[in-house]
């Protein structure tokens, strides 16, 4: 659950992957109903219905052929201007059932010329389905026979719907919303980094509020609070400290500072669940992760920075090469997954964090002008 942008404009998560895929279910056992005693022609309309037609005809375990067509315009040489076609018809219609996969059926012009062209080809009969409806929009007194999901007058993407060419990838549906107001940026980086120096510049330049998840801990847990009297109930235990824990102690945090511009969160999430709470948390105010922002620096480089560093600090596990590297296994493995997270919801920016810290500090700005 989250906000993308695409272009100029942002979208939020409004129809899961879960609810598509049952709603094509309830339509296939409809159209199987009303089909299966013959073999009908589905027939795609590009380019929005590709998913949608991939996904139907897998659940649809009758006889079937499956075809696709593009309507497009072309230059009449009568008054009214353009005329659509059917660009891409292969096969021999007359006398068969044909059913109209449509991605999404909006002032019904698209299917007011599928009915036009259709007209005069001697089918047996022509049904019409589509996954998404917006009756409000709709005021043709055209026929449609089966409905996957009405949805309201909004712009959405996903799911083979594009805007201006984008968002066609996306395996659930997001809905056109207005501009976050904050940028919330995850820092994320291996032991050693420089992530607290960077976080500390960065915060200033930008206006934001750093809250680095270990300083939260240690707050709740000298003065006691409620959220930290728990936490060390499962420290003292040996435990981790659940997901929903940790995500209290953030929200109060976020909450205390209600005029941010946005925030930098550190060492938080740490686990996808915690990147979906923060999200939706997030969402729920209309404002949403920016990006991931994460310092990459080779292991070799890092091992060597902390091995220097633990001749004089007094840290044994800064002396230990097993240790060390053990540490940064287990960052690899627990951060690959968050960063597949971002990186799906196109919000992962990697920075190379070798060089002079200035240096390093004028990369990350380069990503955060951006966000
Ligand atoms: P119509 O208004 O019913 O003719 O729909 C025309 C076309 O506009 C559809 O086939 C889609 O390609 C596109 N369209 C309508 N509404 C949306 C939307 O909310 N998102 C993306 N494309 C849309
Ligand atoms: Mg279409």
């Amino acid at each position: 659950m989250s906000i993308i942008k695409l272009h100029d404009k942002y979208f939020k998560s409004y129809i899961s992957d879960e609810q598509i895929q049952e709603a094509i279910k309830s339509l296939v056992k409809q159209v199987y109903e009303d089909c299966k005693d013959e073999t009908p022609i589905f027939l795609g309309i590009l380019n929005g219905c590709f998913m949608f037609v991939a996904d139907f005809v897998r659940k649809y375990n009758g006889d079937c052929e499956v075809s696709f067509v593009k309507l497009a315009s072309y230059q009449g040489t009568n008054s009214t201007g353009k005329i659509k076609q059917l660009v891409g018809v292969n096969e021999d219609l007359e006398g068969r059932t044909v059913v109209i996969l449509e991605d999404i059926i909006d002032t019904g012009n698209t299917l007011q010329e599928i009915y036009n062209i259709f007209k005069d080809k001697k089918l047996k009969q022509l049904k019409i389905a589509t996954l998404f409806f917006k009756p409000d929009v709709f005021k043709k007194a055209l026929h449609i026979d089966y409905v996957g999901i009405s949805i309201p007058d909004k712009f959405i993407v996903g799911y083979g719907l594009d805007y201006d060419g984008l968002g066609r990838n996306f395996a659930d549906i997001y809905q056109l919303t207005s501009k976050p107001t904050m940028t919330n940026i995850v820092l994320f980086g291996p032991p050693g980094a420089g992530k607290g120096t960077q976080a500390t510049f960065l915060k200033e330049k930008y206006g934001l509020v750093h809250i680095s998840t270990g300083d939260v801990f240690r707050y709740n847990i000298k003065n006691e609070t409620e959220l930290g009297i728990l936490a060390r109930t499962f420290m003292d235990g040996g435990d981790l400290v659940p997901d929903d824990v940790t995500i209290k102690m953030l929200k109060t945090e976020i909450e205390k500072n209600p005029d941010a511009n946005g925030f930098i969160f550190d060492g938080f999430p740490r686990t996808e669940s915690q990147a979906k709470a923060l999200d939706q948390y997030l969402l729920d105010k209309g404002e949403a992760i920016s990006g991931m922002v994460a310092l990459e620096v080779p292991e070799d480089l890092l091992v060597q920075r902390i091995l220097n560093r633990g001749k004089t600090s007094e840290r044994p596990d800064d002396q230990d090469e097993a240790k060390i590297r053990n540490r940064f296994n287990e960052y690899k493995t627990k951060t690959a997954v968050l960063k597949e997270y971002y990186q799906n919801q196109n919000k992962y920016f990697g920075v190379n964090g070798v060089g002079d810290i200035n240096e390093i500090t004028k990369r990350l700005s380069n990503v955060f002008d951006k966000l």
